[in-house]
């Protein structure tokens, strides 16, 4: 029989919080023959861990998978509220889920998603979200197992050669201020052809 997997919640000073971070860009590995066409930067697992991190157990949770003391799947959810007019209140999303090949199949999934809609609900979510990339069949399949609903189709359009959105980081001094519409402009400018370069954006 396999061992046994158990599933906990994970706090923001957990050390396994490393081990998270080795799954994710896993994850991000595996997603790049299943629809995705924006380019994470190489250090995405790191980045988005600085992102969620300082709003776990407020904002946010993370649910490990746990075989004896090796992590081998994560989940993390967090909390958002819907605009008004589309109804208000608050929703919960499911950002990502992943498991190591080795443990699929065996009802941990299911669980480490019970596990984040009961901390969604206790919340005062009314409703739950996720995103599956479009090439994702098992994915899907997991979620309409789940009794999950198709909602919406994502389109997107690349505008530049490089196929998605890259980071713009320029430096800035605090004099300023934060990027405009007009300096997202000029970089796309730089990098537009000749015949593009007339188009500005509007002034500030
Ligand atoms: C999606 C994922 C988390 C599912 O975890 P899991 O532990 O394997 O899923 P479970 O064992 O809880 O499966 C529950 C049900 O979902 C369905 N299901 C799960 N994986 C499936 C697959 N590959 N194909 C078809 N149906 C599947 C089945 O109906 C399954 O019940 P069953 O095993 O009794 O038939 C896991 O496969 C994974 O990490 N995949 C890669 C990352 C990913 O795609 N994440 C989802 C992004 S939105």
């Amino acid at each position: 029989m396999p061992p046994e997997i158990r599933v906990t919640f994970l706090k923001s000073d957990d050390p396994l919080l490393s081990e998270v971070e080795r799954l994710f860009q896993q994850m991000y590995d595996d997603q790049r023959g299943q629809g995705l066409l924006l380019h994470p930067p190489p250090d995405a697992s790191g980045r988005w861990l600085a992102g969620i991190r300082g709003a776990l157990g407020r904002l946010g949770c993370l649910v490990g998978a746990m075989e004896g003391d090796r992590l081998v799947g994560f989940l993390h959810a967090g909390l958002h509220v819907i605009p008004e007019f589309l109804g208000g209140g608050l929703a919960g999303r499911i950002s990502h889920v992943f498991l190591s090949p080795g443990s699929r199949r065996r009802g941990v999934g299911r669980r480490m998603v019970e596990a984040a809609v009961e901390w969604l609900r206790a919340r005062g979510a009314d409703t739950v979200e996720v995103q599956v990339l479009s090439q994702n069949l098992s994915g899907l399949a997991f979620w309409e197992a789940l009794g999950w609903k198709v909602e919406l189709y994502q389109m997107r359009k690349p505008l530049r050669k490089t196929g998605g959105v890259e980071r713009e980081e320029t430096v800035r001094r605090p004099e300023e201020g934060p990027a405009g519409l007009q300096d997202v402009a000029d970089v796309r400018r730089d990098e537009a052809s000749p015949s593009e370069q007339g188009i500005r954006a509007p002034a500030r």
